[in-house]
């Protein structure tokens, strides 16, 4: 094997400050931080050096070490570092059991893996498979031991590999895993694909930053007497003296690589010459090679064209040199350290620099040469087998001009790529081969297939990888182009491949979420199954009808869209296409739930759900899981509908697709129905798997939902990840609506109305689509509104200022007003609310009575008998709210009752702000049983009563607002603080309110 570089272990010098960072980074990572670093510098300056230290001592703690590098032929070449550090750590059982239950990374190591391709039109979901598969096994190999990844050579990485770094660092949180990067500085030019990558990398809390500046000239003397007596003395015995070695100390400026040359070069040569030494590191390193015998030269040379992973064989072939004579000549430039042996079958350079120079001084017409040599070599088949190689050979191709080689390779490197997961190389190729496709004779019958497919491939890889603006272009492009070929009378049109560039092109545009773009999506759709004949049944016909029934959706009325999803449905059976047919099903379930249907929806859905899976069709089995759990949900069944869920979401785990689309929405219906249900351990545990680091709107979305329980038990959560999804509200989605209408709870638990009133109104304004009005999702932040107004409202009453108060109840009147428009949902009038939306409107019914000073126990009874008995928190909430409207209608017994009932909830569910409720509601109405507080000796002269009129005197409250509060009447309030004033010695109501606060009354819960 020829590899560029693999550092030689002598002493390390001079690096205790950064080593003791990335030992930090390894302590972390053992206790179970994840956590990543990023080491920079000049090339030479020793980042490999420093990080293969890092390497034997995690070894040595017991770390699984993965350890791969990119290369400079490789950024062409999907996800190569990684398929390095799988390939050396493969003999370690552990890293085998890990792969072999992970078929799609298997797939990058030579034995190939499980090769079931995706097929055409499944494949969308290739790339977050491999990214899952990724994250999978570092989890599992991080449940044995610690882990540390190590990718070097960043600067030169493919975009899949990019996206895998980012997706890795802000995915691994808790897992005990350690990953390091490292790229030169000095490559990094401001274009450069990387730059973005690292900035975004270095704003996440775990990113630590290494950035490697030149060596003390002290370490570099040192380092330089260590080498010389260690090895170099025996390869080339000479002397050098003390002023030569500060020289070189000098001119290397703490490049260590280049000291190391400049040693070599001295002591090897003459030292009358030792002044004549070329300047710079690479006229350096090539005076160095000229002093080899040719052959060893053209050993080098040929070497440096191969570039990363290119066998002996393959080596020795291109350099034109006889078995005997290659032996020579290899055992030649080894002598002179510029080759190093690499394991049991060959060398590698020893710094990449060195190839690099060698490279660069390559005559044109010899690399044109080398690189021939090179292709015509690794277009046999039995090199081609080995990933990676169909993009080296197209980069070869193109380097020695041979373009229909170019083309042919191209195209197998995006297949290659595509098969892998990389759908960005994939795109990368394929563009490659559309770019060639005019300048080769046959390219039809050279790519095995007609130029529109090639650009639909194109295009659909580019989709893969994210990039749907691209995929659009080029679809749009194709269809024009086909247009004029129709509009010249071109009769040999191909209409099964010319209605799947116009189905993808309908679906690219559906997902740009603008309206123009819809709008067209709908027209491309309708186009596209007009031009395909329903006989002979195709599937490509059936998924035709099928985009275009979804394309319908976004239209106000579904009757159009059922009408296409029901003649998809039947076209897909024609054509016997079972996948095309669960998807139609799906879309059919999914307008039965949203017409109110529910019943109906759950049979359709169960139906598609079963079909996909036996079908084998994932996304499309994770869509049906995902709304037939949410049916179940809606329907108040949560059993069911949670375990709908979590089979969703193991099978989303198992396949690699739990950050996917409905990969990720199972998960979070799966935390929904424990929310519900109460089973709040597990839904905890479930919400602390959601990120927190979120970067896109689907995973901020993930994100809030996680607040329903840390909103629900103040966890301090809550804030971090208030921090991470703020950033997407400007999109105004629905990430945003939940959480701003968990955040409004938050704020209210806390007391403060107006914060809660500025988020619920946020939250309100994502649930109004013009022209119709108000969804019914909207019910649930009005209520929350209701409730601050009408706290305020309660509160002004009872200070006497009955102008605010009507504001307030006015305010509340329009709350409720449009809590009802909500509930009425006049986009879809057969829409039927379920329990948790009757729920909610019954308690924004119970508010506004509140707010308007009848606190009517009727009315919250009603929100208790609407919930039903599955939604174990809402109930507690709501038996509190009416054990405040029994207490205060006198009936202390029942008042009592419910308050038990609440308070064995909160406590169970270790809902602490609901807990902290009752308490206050128990010190202020005399029932229940309120968690004590040790006062301080001064307060102990108090009754219970007292001291919590004593609180509300520091909180600034009048007799009047006291007696309220309290359920007392304002003369009784009046008395309670004249003992109080007596009891403290207090001369006013302000000194004992300073009493209250210094002895740690006031700032209790
Ligand atoms: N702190 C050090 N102590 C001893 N030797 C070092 C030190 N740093 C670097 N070296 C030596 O210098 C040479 C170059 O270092 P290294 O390969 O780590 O550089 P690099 O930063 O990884 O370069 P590149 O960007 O080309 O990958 C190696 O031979 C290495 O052993
Ligand atoms: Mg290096």
């Amino acid at each position: 094997m020829l590899m560029v570089l693999r550092v030689p272990t002598g002493r390390m010098v001079g690096r205790d400050d950064e080593l003791g960072r990335l030992l930090t980074l390894l302590d972390d990572a053992e206790a179970g931080r994840s956590v990543a670093a990023l080491v920079s510098g000049d090339a030479g300056v020793g980042k490999s050096r420093l990080v293969s230290e890092v390497t034997r001592l995690a070894e040595g703690r017991g770390f699984t070490v993965l350890s791969g590098q990119c290369a400079e032929l490789g950024d062409s070449v999907p996800y190569l570092p990684l398929a390095d550090a799988l390939r050396g750590a493969a003999q370690s059982t552990g890293v085998l059991d890990a792969l072999s239950s992970r078929p799609a990374l298997g797939r990058l190591l030579p034995e190939g893996g499980d090769g079931r391709p995706a097929d055409e039109d499944r494949s969308g979901l290739a790339r977050q498979q491999m990214f899952g598969g990724v994250l999978g096994l570092l989890t599992e190999l991080a449940a044995a031991a610690p882990v540390l990844l190590v990718l070097e050579d960043l600067h030169w990485a493919d975009t899949s590999t990019r996206d895998l770094v980012t997706f890795l660092s802000r995915m691994l949180h808790r897992e005990r895993v350690a990953l390091i990067g490292t790229y030169r500085t000095d490559d990094l030019h401001r274009r450069h694909p990387l730059r973005p990558v690292v900035g975004e990398l270095l704003r996440l809390p775990s990113v630590l930053a290494v950035d490697l500046a030149p060596l003390e000239p002290s370490a570099l003397a040192e380092h330089l007497t260590a080498a010389l007596a260690e090895h170099w003395m025996t390869a080339a015995p000479g002397r050098i003296d003390a002023t030569a070695l500060n020289d070189i100390v000098a001119r290397a400026e703490g490049n260590a690589y280049y000291a190391e040359e400049l040693l070599a070069a001295s002591v090897g040569g003459d030292p009358a010459d030792r002044h004549s030494l070329p300047a710079g590191l690479a006229a350096l390193l090539l005076s160095r090679v000229e002093q080899l015998s040719d052959a060893a030269q053209r050993v080098l040379r040929a070497a440096a064209v191969a570039g990363r992973r290119a066998d002996d064989e393959l080596v020795r072939a291109t350099s034109g040199l006889a078995a005997a004579e290659y032996e020579a000549a290899v055992r030649e430039a080894v002598t002179h350290q510029l080759l190093v042996p690499d394991g049991t079958e060959g060398y590698v350079f020893r710094h990449a620099l060195l190839r690099e120079a060698v490279y660069g001084d390559l005559l044109p017409g010899e690399r044109t040469r080398l690189h021939g040599t090179m292709s015509s070599l690794l277009s046999e088949e039995h090199q081609l087998a080995m990933p990676g190689t169909a993009a080296e050979l197209a980069q070869h191709c193109l380097a020695s001009h041979d373009i229909p080689g170019a083309f042919a390779a191209s195209v197998r490197a995006g297949e290659e790529a595509k098969r892998l997961g990389a759908p960005a190389e994939a795109h990368r190729h394929y563009d490659q081969a559309l770019e060639l496709w005019e300048r080769v004779a046959e390219p039809a019958k050279t790519a095995g297939m007609a130029r529109g497919k090639l650009g639909l491939l194109s295009a659909t890889s580019a989709a893969d990888s994210g990039d749907y603006e691209r995929a659009v272009h080029l679809l749009r492009r194709l269809r024009q182009a086909l247009a004029a070929l129709a509009d010249r009378g071109d009769s040999e049109q191909d209409v099964l491949l010319n209605s799947r560039i116009g189905e993808r092109l309908a679906s690219y545009l559906m997902l740009m979420e603008d309206r123009k773009a819809i709008d067209e999506a709908v027209e491309v759709a309708r186009a596209t199954v007009d031009a395909i004949p329903a006989e002979p049944p195709t599937w490509q016909h059936a998924r035709a009808i099928s985009t275009y029934a979804n394309t319908l959706l976004t239209e106000d009325d579904f009757t159009m869209a059922r009408e296409q999803a029901e003649r998809g449905l039947a076209a897909a059976r024609a054509a016997d296409a079972p996948w095309v047919e669960a998807d139609a099903l799906v879309t059919l379930g999914y307008i039965s739930n949203r017409e109110g249907r529910n019943d109906e929806a759950i049979k359709l859905l169960t139906e598609a759900h079963k079909q996909a899976r036996e079908a084998e069709v994932l996304g499309v089995e994770l869509r049906a899981a995902f709304h037939l759990a949410q049916a179940h949900l809606e329907l108040g069944d949560l059993a069911i509908g949670a375990a709908v869920a979590h089979e969703g979401t193991k099978r989303a785990n198992q396949t690699g697709l739990n950050m996917a689309p409905y990969g990720l929405d199972v998960q979070h219906l799966h935390f929904q129905c424990h929310f519900a249900d109460g089973k709040w351990d597990h839904a905890q545990e479930i919400a602390d798997g959601f990120p927190v680091r979120v970067t896109s709107i689907p995973e901020a979305y993930l994100s809030s939902m996680a607040l329903f329980i840390d909103v629900a038990r103040d966890n301090p959560a809550a804030a971090e990840r208030r921090a991470w999804i703020e950033p997407f509200w400007s999109m105004h989605g629905f990430d945003e609506f939940i959480a701003r209408g968990l955040l409004a709870e938050h704020a209210l638990w806390r007391g403060d109305t107006e914060q809660a009133l500025t988020e619920a109104q946020a939250a309100m304004d994502v649930s109004f689509e013009a022209p119709w009005g108000y969804h019914p999702s909207v019910i649930r932040p009005a209520a929350v509104a209701l409730r601050a107004r009408a706290d305020r409202a309660v509160l002004a009453r009872a200070t006497g200022d009955d102008e605010t108060a009507a504001a307030e109840v006015a305010a509340a009147a329009e709350l409720l007003r449009i809590a009802r428009e909500g509930a009425a949902f006049p986009k879809r009038p057969k829409f039927i609310l379920g329990p948790e939306a009757r729920g909610w409107l019954a308690r924004a019914e119970a508010e506004f009575r509140r707010a308007g000073g009848d606190n009517d126990s009727e009315a919250w009874q009603a929100v208790l008998t609407e919930f039903g008995p599955a939604y174990v928190y809402e109930i507690a909430r709501s038996q509190w709210q009416l054990a405040e409207a029994l207490a205060g209608a006198g009936r202390r017994d029942d008042a009592t009752e419910q308050w038990s009932l609440a308070a064995h909830t909160a406590d169970k569910l270790q809902a602490r702000p609901l807990r902290r409720a009752l308490d206050d509601l128990a010190r202020r109405a005399r029932i229940g049983t309120a968690v004590k507080h040790a006062d301080g000796a001064v307060l102990a002269a108090l009754t219970s009563r007292e001291r919590e009129v004593l609180r509300l005197i520091a909180a600034g409250r009048s007799n009047r607002e006291i007696a309220s509060v309290l359920f007392i009447a304002p003369k009784t309030a009046s008395v309670h603080v004249s003992n109080i004033l007596g009891k403290l010695g207090a001369a006013s109501r302000t000194e004992a309110a300073a009493i209250a606060h210094r002895e740690g009354l006031v700032s209790q819960p």
